[in-house]
């Protein structure tokens, strides 16, 4: 049976003690908060008044439709993301794997040539055909790719180009630059391990040095910034702890500082997720602070952590789950930040991926006992490294493992 609005956590009288208690003085951050406590609250107390009247849905058809619709056509609005073709592909056909949503074969396929398309002669993906490649777009192409996952999709990829492109952009403090003559931050090691660790490209001096910068990025309040010295940020932490699962040098990191820092991350009223300390809530943390969880889980389980909970990621799933359900379903299809905002498709991809995530603990009844709202809810799961299906990670690197690893050796002698 469907969970109705009288079982829910956001509908308990102590819930209203969860609201920021303000000192005497108001700041603009402060106000700010109050006013996202009351749009949620308004929608909550909505919840309340309906005395369990009301059944907690995730909106499969209308989401399904919306991304759907993405896939053959784009409106104006999305001129701004001239140069993120690639991700409004991966956020599309990974959303639509989350909801169980087939993508029809002619559909994918011509996914497969356009991604083909923005691959750059010398490896690596553009924004879009004809742009320069840049890590984060090739990120999201060999996700999108990996996630189709039949054989065209896997021949788009040339791995010995793209494993130059990664070489022309390692520095020698072991950090990534995102393109030729780019910035470098986080994402890009983090980019780089995923696409090459997914391909069978991972050579053993391509990430000399990576794993130390990264570590180095972990800010004193625990999460990690963007660059050394750089506030924590949940996606910037995402980005580090995931590259360093990849490396196998997670132990590089204070874990326990980590862990404090993203569980105080997760909003006492709201029950989602903020980027940083004093920030706002965002539908998108879901899946960029609440997916550390399952990566901290693994590491300080395999510590032999003592202190590690059996029965959950070490946050509140169920209050995730409400939030993303109440606060973040566009009643048209498609997810978004906070009440107010707009749908749009990255962040109908980081809600259902949360969403995903806060649902999967355990297996059988404890999955069951997990779902908030209709059984139906439940969604497929997703890995928490790649953010790809578990089904197709396995898939692609059994399919990249029966290929040589490249020999660029007399290209480039560091290799
Ligand atoms: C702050 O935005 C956002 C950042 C500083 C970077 C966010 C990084 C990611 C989401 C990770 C990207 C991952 C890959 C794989 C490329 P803001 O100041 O608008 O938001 P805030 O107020 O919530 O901090
Ligand atoms: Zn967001």
């Amino acid at each position: 049976m469907a969970e109705t609005g009288g079982d829910l956590r956001c509908t308990r009288e102590s819930h209203e003690e969860e609201r920021l208690q303000e000192d005497c003085l108001p700041t603009e951050t402060s106000m700010e908060q109050k006013k996202v406590e009351s749009s949620v609250g308004a929608i909550f107390t909505a919840i309340k008044r309906s005395h369990g009247a009301f059944q907690l849905v995730l909106e499969r058809e209308l989401h399904a439709h919306y991304l759907r619709k993405g896939l053959q056509h784009l409106s104006d609005s999305y001129e701004c993301l001239d140069a993120s073709r690639p991700w409004l592909c991966y956020w599309i056909v990974h959303s639509l794997m989350l909801l169980d949503e087939p993508v029809p074969e002619s559909v994918a396929s011509s996914v497969c040539q356009f991604l083909g398309q923005c691959q750059g002669p010398n490896g690596g993906f553009g924004g879009g055909p004809s742009q320069q490649p840049h890590l984060a777009p090739t990120y999201a192409a060999v996700n999108a790719l990996c996630t189709i996952g039949t054989e065209e999709a896997y021949n788009v990829i040339n791995r010995e180009k793209l494993l130059e492109f990664l070489w022309s952009l390692k520095q020698p403090d072991g950090s990534f630059n995102m393109h030729v003559g780019g910035e470098v931050d986080v994402r890009s090691a983090y980019c780089a391990a995923s696409v090459a660790s997914l391909t069978n490209i991972m050579t053993p001096r391509l990430f000399d040095g990576t794993a130390e910068w990264i570590a180095r990025c972990q800010f004193w309040e625990g999460g990690i910034g963007g660059v050394p010295g750089m506030e924590a940020h949940g996606g910037y932490t995402f980005c580090g702890l995931a590259a360093l699962v990849i490396m196998k040098r997670v132990q590089l990191l204070d874990l326990k500082s980590l862990l404090r820092w993203v569980a105080f991350r997760q909003m006492r009223f709201e029950g989602g997720f903020q980027g940083r300390c004093n920030k706002l809530v965002d539908g998108c943390y879901s899946f960029w602070q609440a997916g550390l969880m399952p990566l901290l889980h693994r590491t300080l389980h395999a510590e032999g952590e003592s202190t590690l909970s059996y029965a959950s990621w070490m946050f509140d799933q169920k209050a995730l789950q409400e939030y993303i359900l109440l606060c973040c379903q566009c009643p048209s299809g498609g997810l978004l930040d906070k009440p107010g905002k707009s749908r749009d498709f990255y962040h109908t991809c980081y809600c259902l991926s949360g969403l995903s995530i806060a649902q999967h603990f355990g297996s059988g009844e404890m999955l069951r006992e997990t779902v908030v709202g209709s059984p139906e809810n439940l969604l497929k799961p997703t890995h928490p490294v790649y953010n790809i299906g578990p089904d197709k990670v396995a898939q692609a690197i059994m399919h990249f493992m029966q290929k040589e690893i490249p020999d660029l050796n007399s290209k480039n002698n560091d290799i």
